[in-house]
């Protein structure tokens, strides 16, 4: 009888071995069954779910179209789906998208997870910002990647420095291959690339002739009048830019709906690459998808979740600025998410987590978002969870426990 971890580590490839828990769903053990304020949860908010509009939806979709929508369906996604994404993308500045470029994808994980398999060889190197989502990285790692982070300020990536990372590795004899981002919002970090440095990304690519990897979760969730400063990477450069964007946001994660749109040739690898992981999306979730948006429901909803967002972000900044440690410095977001809280110097968010759980309130240390091992004095905080009073009353707590530690290191 084969029993150890040695025994079943002797049958596995490489990829297998290599796969790790990711650390943020370790936090959940941590948490147990305690009752805490989570300023962890990076998941939108369930007062969002228009759920009795989507049973109806659902009720319909299954009665009217059953024969259909209980099938299995095309690779890419359903035609009137991969229409309506192509003029969603349209209305965003990426003036010719077809639907030859598009491929529905079980979210924008799976999405990554594909175009990491299609486009790099263990070894290849990843640019990715420092800090960056937590799945990004998992599906780069699992493609056996090598990741090199670039910093960020509060206009996103500074390009200098990917501009010199990026020589320094080839310098090395290493292989660039991609520039994974997330422009607008950013998980985790809450930053928004700023215009002139979209150009600029895009020049860096060109020079190096990079694919640009835009992971655009949050584009739908700003908080200002208009969204035309969110240009789309893929708006500037279509033919090196692959572009993925989600219905989870804006209408519910569980429907695992999203999509990428690349130029016509990676698309279709992705799709062959899709077929041997699923065969295609959920077709019922699809056909719920394409019922909310024909309802208008998806359009009519978005003023009040951006709404919803900016007042949790506010009472988030707020709180900070009553309740941080000096020393202490954090972003101002303009959509989506979250925070992050930036320590003074020595701190160790992951050391302090255990008292802050003790006095009721989660967050997410900062240090696994680095793939270059720095960040140990940084946090997440996300306002997408809680209760305006709830986030005041969560981040109080937390400041409490980080000036108590301080206070300590002192003596
Ligand atoms: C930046 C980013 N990309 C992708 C995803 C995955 O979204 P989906 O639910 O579409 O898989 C998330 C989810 O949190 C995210 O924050």
């Amino acid at each position: 009888m084969l029993k150890t971890q040695i025994e079943y580590d002797e049958m596995l490839s490489v990829l297998g071995r290599r796969l790790q828990p990711n650390a943020i769903r370790k936090l959940t053990l941590l948490l147990g069954s305690k009752e805490v304020i989570s300023l962890a949860a990076g998941a939108p908010s369930f007062e969002t779910f228009p759920i009795e509009e989507l049973a109806d939806i659902s009720a319909r979709v299954i009665r009217e179209r059953g024969r259909f929508a209980l099938q299995y369906g095309p690779t890419r996604g359903q035609g009137a789906l991969v229409e309506a994404v192509a003029a969603i993308l349209r209305a965003r500045g990426i003036k010719d998208c077809t639907t030859s470029q598009i491929v529905m994808t079980s979210g924008s994980q799976q999405g990554l997870d594909l175009i990491a398999r299609i486009i790099l060889d263990p070894g290849d190197v990843a640019m990715v910002e420092l800090p960056s989502y937590i799945g990004g990285i998992i599906a780069l790692h699992n493609a056996q990647a090598q990741m090199i982070g670039v910093r960020q300020d509060d206009g996103g990536m500074v390009i200098s420095d990917l501009r010199e990372k990026i020589d320094r590795a080839r310098s090395e004899g290493r292989r660039v291959k991609c520039i994974y981002t997330i422009p607008n919002f950013q998980n985790p970090s809450g930053v928004t690339l700023a215009d002139e440095r979209r150009k600029e990304l895009i020049e860096v690519a060109d020079e190096h002739d990079l694919l640009i990897i835009e992971d655009d979760a949050y584009y739908d969730l700003y908080f200002a009048d208009d969204p035309s400063r969110l240009v789309p990477l893929a708006a500037l450069r279509p033919d090196r830019v692959i572009y993925l964007g989600t219905f989870s946001k804006v209408l519910a994660p569980g429907l695992r709906t999203a999509w990428l749109r690349a130029p016509d040739l990676l698309a279709g690898k992705v799709e062959l690459a899709k077929e041997g992981a699923d065969l295609s999306s959920s077709v019922l979730d699809q056909a719920i998808v394409i019922g909310a948006i024909s309802d208008g429901l998806i359009e009519r909803r978005l003023p009040e979740l951006r709404r919803f967002y900016r007042v949790r972000c506010a009472a988030m900044l707020d709180a900070l600025e009553r309740f941080a440690p000096p020393g202490s410095r954090w972003t101002k977001p303009i959509g989506g998410f979250f925070i992050l809280m930036e320590l003074s110097a020595g701190s160790d968010a992951t050391a302090m987590l255990p008292d802050a759980i003790e006095s009721g309130v989660a967050y997410v240390p900062g240090q696994p978002f680095f793939v270059d091992g720095s960040g140990a004095n940084t946090l997440r905080l996300a306002y997408s969870k809680e209760s305006e009073e709830s986030i005041a009353d969560g981040v109080e707590r937390m400041c409490r426990v980080f000036k108590h530690s301080n206070a300590q290191a002192r003596v």
